[in-house]
């Protein structure tokens, strides 16, 4: 949509709430990735150039809107359940608008779903038309019916658009949309459609603009970020993108996720490990540590050739540490394929996981695989992971202990007390009688906890 138009229904958005003298409130929630929160931060900026302010309760708001996940069921009931608590609210006050956006809507027996079962919901809208919301949120509001577009296309969003983000030194900045990895249990690709990378210009001058106005993390995003490019037929670029982002003057780190196995390579860890503002941290999903299982995955990498490069960053990166996605009860899984996942975590040597049990989800391969593990067995493998990590992480920080990390104070957890991560990603809680909050802080590191370490201020 042309951006004049978008204006012309804020600017009416604005006039109707002008007219009645009110300063409306908005409540966003946002479930699921962080492409989530950033398509979030979009929408807030938007809704905030209509007028609308934010409040941290729904019952103050007079517009809620739910920006939801669809990569697992269980995700989606937290949605259903937290919208049947919004009846009450809608019947108290009529002029309440209530929208849901994201991954779930785009799926269209959910959609369908919300129509028919939740009918006070007034606006429907899918992931490809969030430039859309002005137009959108209008015609609620006007027509008092419900409006639903959860039209596909293959455009990225505006990336000229105001942001309103949780912190004001740190970003998000998604590099490319959609995914055309197809992997067998994922509904990704249907619900945000095939890759679009953002114009390298783009990125870079977004970039550019936040560190100028004092931005000192600055997160990458994308399904796959080391398929940057790929659709414009540029090989290497996310690793170009990498090294002009670091030549950019400033204080300030890079980050970057999520990093694929079959995309990830050598030469893009070779430039990882070069550049100074650029993360020592991979977060490199491995889903399963077996070969059979990861050809009915679809992930087109096996185990040795994932090892490879973890152990190539390890080489060429002492302070390297890793992250990783596992489903459990992947459709046919057994003990034997599960022992080989957790032989693999062992030997990588991950310093944080992300498990998940496996989800049927609609239109995608896996969900006609023969599943037969119960659930029991694959609450127990989670279970039988998660204290194996423990011991892992533990063990890892345990070694920080004597070493001197430099940490971005993102976190106030007390009166004196706050929290940062390294380079490498580490948690690191530290007290001072200071504001050292957004600041970059030297420490040393003087305890180990499982899921962080303690370190006190180096004086200068
Ligand atoms: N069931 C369980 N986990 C899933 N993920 C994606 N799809 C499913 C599913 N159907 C997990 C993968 C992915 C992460 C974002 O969510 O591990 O990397
Ligand atoms: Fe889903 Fe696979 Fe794409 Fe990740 S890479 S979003 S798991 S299809």
């Amino acid at each position: 949509m042309e951006n004049t138009e978008n204006f012309n229904w804020t600017y009416k958005i604005k006039e109707y709430f002008d007219k009645k003298g009110k300063i409306p409130k908005a409540f966003v929630q946002t479930y699921g990735c962080q492409g989530n929160v950033a398509d979030s931060e979009r929408i807030k900026g938007m809704i905030f150039d209509m007028g609308y302010l934010f409040c941290d309760d729904v019952k103050d708001a007079d517009l809620i809107i739910f920006n939801t996940c669809a990569v697992r069921e269980h995700a989606e009931d937290r949605v259903f359940g937290n919208l049947g608590r919004l009846k009450k609210l809608k019947i108290k006050n009529p002029d309440l608008i209530i929208a849901v956006c994201g991954c779930m809507v785009q799926r269209e027996s959910v959609a369908k779903r919300l129509k028919n079962n939740f009918n006070y919901v007034d606006l429907i809208f899918g992931t490809f038309v969030t430039d859309d919301l002005p137009k959108l949120l209008y015609q609620a509001i006007e027509t008092k019916k419900t409006v639903i577009d959860i039209s596909e296309n293959n455009l990225i969003p505006d990336e000229n658009v105001k942001r309103i983000g949780k912190f004001d030194f740190k970003a998000f900045v998604p590099i490319t949309y959609g995914c055309d990895n197809f992997c067998t249990y994922c509904i990704v690709p249907y619900v945000r459609g095939r890759l679009r990378s953002v114009e390298y210009q783009d990125v870079l001058s977004r970039v550019s603009n936040l560190v100028k106005n004092g931005y000192k993390e600055i997160t990458l995003l994308g399904q796959n970020v080391n398929a940057y490019g790929k659709d414009l037929q540029k090989e290497n670029l996310f690793s170009k993108l990498l090294e002009d982002i670091n030549n950019i003057d400033g204080d300030f780190i890079v980050r970057f996720m999520t990093s694929h196995p079959k995309d990830l390579s050598f030469h893009d860890i070779e430039t990882i490990s070069k550049l100074e503002k650029v993360e020592k941290h991979l977060h490199l999903p491995v889903q399963s540590g077996s070969d059979r299982i990861l050809k009915l995955m679809n992930r087109k990498y096996d185990s040795k050739s994932y090892l490879k490069l973890v152990d190539y960053a390890k080489s060429l990166m002492p302070q390297v540490t890793f992250s990783s996605d596992i489903i459990v009860g992947f459709p046919g899984e057994t003990r034997e394929d599960f022992d080989e996942t957790l032989n693999l975590i062992k030997q990588v040597g991950y310093s944080n996981l992300y498990t998940f049990i496996y989800s049927k989800r609609e239109k995608t391969k896996a969900a006609e695989f023969h599943d037969e593990t119960d659930r029991e067995t694959k609450v127990s493998r989670l279970e039988e992971i998660l204290q194996l990590q423990k011991q892992i992480t533990k063990k890892l920080n345990e070694n920080l202990i004597g070493t001197n990390q430099r940490i971005l104070i993102d976190e106030k957890r007390g009166e004196n007390s706050f929290a940062g991560k390294t380079l490498s990603n580490v948690l690191v809680t530290v007290n001072s009688k200071e504001d050292i909050f957004s600041k970059f802080i030297n420490v040393k590191i003087t305890d180990a906890n499982i899921s962080y370490v303690s370190g006190e201020i180096i004086k200068e």
